[in-house]
């Protein structure tokens, strides 16, 4: 694909990896922001969406070093949600009218093919038009097409950096090469898919985000879940620091520049960061989608990713898309790549 070469009134730079590193690198990024949120408000008409998210399980069989449910962590406490709890947590959802179930977890293996699938075709029972999200990690290839077919509409897989070195370094067991080949078979299967990364990881650099931008490009996802790191009191990592606000929203503005037809939720990591103001701000910066948490009061906590993680109400979600001068959507909100094979 020829790179392009952003001109408008505000901005002009190249789409490459370099052009995008020098504007990550550049201090001034309210020109970017803007012309991100332009695009945004045109392209989705002012709408926010809201999902409901479903932490079903914190057992992981990897040990990722940024992630307080890696494997070797024995200071949290683990829980797995039955298949009956996860339905009436689904069926909670749906009497909330959102058409959109997250189902989250670790890579949890404890659970068969058949029990996800048969957990899918339920929610799908109860609406027939609800969309439903699966987020649960690299497993036999063969579960895919099995949770494609029960009926599941999307799939987030994030890449978590595109930077080779970086990924196997932090990712051990894993490897990038494989990751990447999940990925596009997520969406050969016919999955909304979604990619996304990690900001501010220890020992990134903005040539490594650069890097993740460009792959957006490149591959044109159907959702973008990206956020900041936040550090995790259990994990080697633990003293790292987190990466400045402006330039997460650097690269909120900047992936929804690469992708405009994306659904791009704003990060519940984006909360711990910098409150609701940081979220409001991030909605003004090209994000379109906030995730209401759904998993039951008295696990949640366990769901320990990263420390300090916030509970938003609702309400709260309402309010905030309301202030930041977005309209809540509860209905589906499916990419818009499902509605035009032109690229926007
Ligand atoms: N900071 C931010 N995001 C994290 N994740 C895991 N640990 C952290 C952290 N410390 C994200 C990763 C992973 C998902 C489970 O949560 O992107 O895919």
């Amino acid at each position: 694909m020829e790179r392009e070469i952003f001109t408008s009134d505000n901005i002009d730079f190249e789409f490459t990896e370099q052009g995008i590193e020098s504007l990550l690198a550049c201090k001034e990024s309210e020109k970017i922001i803007s012309y991100a949120n332009n695009l945004c408000r045109k392209n989705f008409r002012g709408s926010v969406w809201i999902r409901g998210l479903i932490e079903f399980s914190n057992y992981c069989c990897r040990n990722c070093l940024y992630c307080g449910l890696r494997r070797d962590n024995k200071n949290i406490k683990r829980y797995r949600m039955s298949s009956d709890d996860i339905l009436k947590t689904a069926e909670t959802i749906i009497k909330e009218g959102i058409e959109t179930v997250v189902l989250q977890s670790g890579d949890d293996l404890y659970y068969s093919r058949y029990e996800i699938s048969d957990i899918i075709k339920k929610i799908k029972k109860i609406n027939p038009k609800q969309a439903l999200t699966l987020s649960v990690g690299e497993r036999d290839l063969d579960d895919y097409k099995y949770f494609f077919d029960a009926g599941a509409d999307r799939f987030l897989m994030k890449h978590e950096t595109f930077s080779e070195n970086l990924y196997n370094k932090i990712h051990p067991g894993q490897s990038f090469k494989a990751r990447i080949k999940t990925i596009e078979l997520l969406k050969k299967i016919g999955f909304q898919t979604g990619i996304g990364n990690i900001i501010g990881l220890p020992y990134q650099t903005l040539k490594d985000l650069a890097k993740d931008i460009m792959f957006y490009y490149d591959f044109q996802p159907d959702m973008i879940g990206s956020g900041p790191f936040i550090p995790q009191g259990d994990t080697i990592f633990k003293d790292f620091k987190s990466p400045s606000c402006e330039l997460v929203l650097k690269c909120y503005a900047l992936a929804r520049i690469a992708v405009k037809s994306a659904q791009i939720p704003v990060s519940t990591a984006s909360l711990t960061l910098g409150q609701e103001k940081f979220q409001i701000s991030a909605l003004k910066s090209g994000c379109n989608v906030v995730m209401a948490g759904f998993t039951p009061e008295h696990i949640r906590l366990n769901y320990k990713i990263y420390d300090n993680r916030f509970k938003q109400s609702l309400s709260g979600i309402r309010d905030t898309i309301e202030k930041a001068g977005f309209t809540p959507d509860c209905t589906r909100g499916d990419s818009l790549n499902l509605f035009s094979s032109a690229r926007f």
